[in-house]
């Protein structure tokens, strides 16, 4: 029985992949849609876990938290059960003017604007999602219907000063943030979230494959918040992209034995 998210090799009956998303409340609904069969697992702290089905093929569902450090937990604990394909579903904020509401960003590569992925490798390594996971999800986000972007992603730890929110409770962002948001737009980076550098680095440190797709939920060229109403469409989307990526790489592609 794994430490923190409270699973056995025999409760995930031998899945390959995982999803993860970074909401526990999230998890259920994510498991339901992709099979009427899901079953719960279990559920400590961050960490709620279903098991569900893609035709005959195994998918683990379980959710990391928000953040690096506990996402990492979640990935040591699932690689060491036999997961080998981590599939990150999340939100996440646009910061290029063009890119649409709703729609769905995969991330090719992160900035490590994280602090636990420089515990498996330093900086100069590179948080590079793998390419058959990333097909996948493109595959599925173009089988959704719904408008969609690839490229990189600002994965920052903190969701105010790291993401130059200017309504974190101090009001001051420190010189190293201030003026980052443009800078990424002007490095042609898409968008900010908070896990795929710390999932990307340590899943390439570990031999094991990891993609991203996000449902955009903001855009900050226009606001800072969201509205709600867009969040329950979002994650509709996402749902529906996942379900066609997964069906794409276990049965069309049929590359991967899981
Ligand atoms: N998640 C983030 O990390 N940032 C946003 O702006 C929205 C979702």
């Amino acid at each position: 029985m794994k430490y923190h998210i409270k699973l056995s090799r025999e409760m995930i009956q031998g899945a390959k992949i995982a999803v993860l998303p970074g909401d526990p409340g999230r998890v259920e609904k994510t498991a339901k849609t992709l099979s009427a069969d899901a079953v719960f697992l279990a559920s400590n702290r961050e960490y709620t876990s279903w098991l569900t089905k893609s035709g005959p093929h195994s998918i683990l569902i379980c959710s990391t938290g928000i953040g690096g450090p506990s996402l990492s937990i979640a990935v040591e604990e699932l690689a060491g059960l036999g997961i080998e394909y981590f599939i990150r579903i999340g939100t996440t904020g646009a910061i290029q003017p063009n890119i649409e509401i709703p729609s769905l960003i995969i991330t090719t590569g992160a900035v490590r604007l994280d602090g636990a992925s420089k515990h498996y490798a330093p900086i100069e390594y590179p948080a590079v999602a793998d390419l058959d996971i990333t097909n996948s999800l493109i595959a599925g986000a173009k089988a959704s219907g719904v408008a969609y972007y690839t490229g990189i992603t600002a994965s920052s730890d903190t969701f105010y000063p790291g993401q130059e929110r200017y309504d974190t409770f101090s009001k001051y962002v420190i010189k190293d943030f201030q003026g980052s948001l443009e800078q990424w737009q002007k490095l042609n980076v898409l968008n900010f979230e908070m896990e795929s550098a710390t999932l990307f680095t340590i899943a390439s440190a570990f031999g094991l494959k990891a993609g991203c797709i996000a449902s955009v939920i903001v855009n900050r060229t226009r606001n800072e918040t969201p509205d709600d109403s867009i969040l329950k469409q979002a994650e509709e989307n996402l749902a529906l992209a996942l379900g066609h990526s997964l069906e794409y790489m276990l049965h069309k592609r049929g590359g991967i034995k899981a």
